[in-house]
């Protein structure tokens, strides 16, 4: 089993609008809703993939209500902790003349320190019948910037792989905690280094840094694939994916795409270098769908052949 968490969850409403302006009325041509926040996406993903999943975090109010409906309603396996705050809606406008997406994210409910202890238990509970635990997306309101930190300290001793994809202060906390792997993309890789990266070589060396800093394996996905520090026999291997970029329809929820396709192959027990390359084919898959987590199986698995890994040498030691 696979657990992803979403501690912030939401209800995502995606609009198309054409000749989308500033100020003025419009009405949409295409509109639909569903249960996001980032491990959300990557659940929906997942169950697409065949692979087994519960999704898990806090959903609170009418919105929690309508996220766990619509969860259900696609079967998708779910136990959240309610919470007495109300969930948020996210909305983003799609205009389908010019490819632009804004997007208008709510600030979400204030989760007590009580509900943070109902999720602790609840995940170390379903934790014990998982092989991977994904700690996905944004904090709420009202809890320590470590707590994906915390969360992935309490599943140390069991056998558990834990991942973590977040950004700003939640990040630099959870790879101090040694997750198993953390999936930045290049934005939050450069957040979490502190610097940005002008050319190829600093990335590569950016991945180094992040390693030196806790996780196992670090993989920063790129709009045109990922580059990857993956364990090869113990030993810490770079990887550099990519394909051929596509005209996207919704480019969001991509990141949550290639994480999903990657811990499938490796749920399946597939080399690294499979993982990466389906994460790949997965995220390219991913962009021509409107709908995060949406993603056509079939398709994505015939994307692979598409994908070229090389082996990167490695600049800098890694101890
Ligand atoms: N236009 C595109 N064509 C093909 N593949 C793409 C395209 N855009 C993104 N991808 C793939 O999707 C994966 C994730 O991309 P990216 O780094 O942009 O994710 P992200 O910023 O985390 O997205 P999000 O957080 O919205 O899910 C990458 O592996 C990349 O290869
Ligand atoms: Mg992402």
């Amino acid at each position: 089993m696979i657990i992803t968490v979403t501690l912030n969850a939401a209800i995502d409403k995606s609009l198309a609008v054409p000749n989308f302006r500033l100020g003025r009325r419009h009405r949409t041509v295409e509109q639909r809703t569903m249960a996001g926040g980032k491990g959300v996406n990557i659940a929906r993903t997942l169950k697409a993939l065949g692979q087994p999943v519960i999704a898990t975090g806090f959903a609170g109010g009418a919105t929690g209500t309508h996220i766990v409906e619509q969860l259900t309603e696609e079967s998708i396996l779910n136990d959240f902790v309610r919470i007495r705050e109300e969930s948020r809606t996210n909305t983003s406008v799609l205009d389908p003349t010019t490819g632009a997406q804004t997007e208008i994210n709510e600030r979400g409910p204030s989760v007590t320190a009580r509900e943070v202890e109902l999720f602790r238990d609840k995940l170390l509970y379903l934790a014990r019948g998982a092989a991977i635990v994904v700690f996905a997306g944004s904090l709420p309101r009202g809890v320590e910037p470590d707590l994906y930190a915390s969360l992935v300290h309490d599943l140390e001793r069991s056998d558990v792989t834990s991942v973590v994809d977040t950004d700003g202060e939640p990040m630099r906390h959870a790879v101090r905690a040694e997750p198993d792997l953390v999936s930045p993309n290049v934005l939050e890789a450069e957040e979490l280094v502190g610097h940005e990266f002008a050319t190829d070589e600093e990335r590569t060396l950016a991945m180094s840094e992040i390693g030196e800093l806790g996780p196992r394996e670090v993989i920063m996905t790129l709009p045109d694939g990922a580059l990857a520090q993956v364990l090869v026999d113990g030993q810490r291997r770079l990887k550099r994916a990519s394909i051929e970029p596509r005209e996207p329809i919704a480019k969001r929820g991509s990141g949550d795409a290639f994480l999903a396709g990657y811990l499938a192959a490796r749920y399946e027990g597939r080399p690294p270098d499979q993982c990466v390359r389906f994460g790949v084919a997965c995220g390219a898959e991913s962009t021509g769908r409107f709908g995060a987590g949406l993603i056509d199986a079939r398709e994505a698995r015939r994307l692979m052949g598409d994908v070229d890994l090389v082996d990167v040498e490695q600049t800098a030691e890694v101890s």
